[in-house]
């Protein structure tokens, strides 16, 4: 179940501060409350929310097999999330059910096989950033169909994490 989303702007703000990291902004003020606004009321953000960010890497492949290199599939994903960043709405739901929120704003080509991600997630449900960043689950082969590729996503390492202030 998620917790329904409030109005009072300053606690939307405060759950929705790392959101922003990712912008060159440095105060929010009225101009962007309107965007993370809008944004956290489409993504259902929940009220309080856990949240963490860091990086991790992925590798694509033309199959399920995963034994070719998807190098164009790969290529894309690096490029549009450079371009376009991506949020994504109950991310990895078939490991941590629903209610992560993903934001990847950053993608470097690390090696022939291997991108890098930077990212910043959040849920209304502490365990499911406490699984994500223990860095145990393993993550089964999942196909996108925007860039025709199967990704196996590597472990994530969480740089920073914060609590809602509030529950402490
Ligand atoms: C995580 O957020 C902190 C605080 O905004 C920032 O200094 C750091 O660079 C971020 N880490 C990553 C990997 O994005
Ligand atoms: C990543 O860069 C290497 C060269 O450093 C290149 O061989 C490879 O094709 C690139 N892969 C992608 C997916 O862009
Ligand atoms: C929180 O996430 C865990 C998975 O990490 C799940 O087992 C649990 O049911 C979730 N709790 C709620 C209230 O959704």
């Amino acid at each position: 179940m998620k917790t329904s989303l409030f109005s009072p702007q300053g606690m939307l703000l405060g759950a929705l501060s790392l959101l922003a990291t990712a912008t060159e902004c440095s105060a929010m003020g009225t101009a962007n409350s309107l965007l993370l606004t809008s944004i956290a009321e489409s993504v259902q953000l929940p009220m309080f929310t856990w949240s963490a960010n860091g990086t991790h890497t992925a590798k694509g492949y033309t199959t399920k097999q995963a034994d070719i290199t998807s190098v164009e599939g790969m290529r894309q994903d690096c490029e549009n999330i450079n371009l376009n960043k991506k949020l994504s709405v109950d991310f990895r739901s078939d490991v941590f059910g629903e209610g992560l929120i993903g934001y990847f704003y950053k993608c470097e080509n690390i090696s022939h096989d291997t991108n890098l991600y930077w990212f910043t997630i959040s849920s209304g449900n502490r365990s499911q950033i406490d699984r994500l960043c223990g860095q145990k689950s393993s993550y089964p082969i999942v196909y996108d169909s925007q860039h025709n590729t199967w990704f196996v996503d590597e472990p994530f390492y969480c740089t920073q994490r914060t609590a809602p202030s509030n529950v402490f």
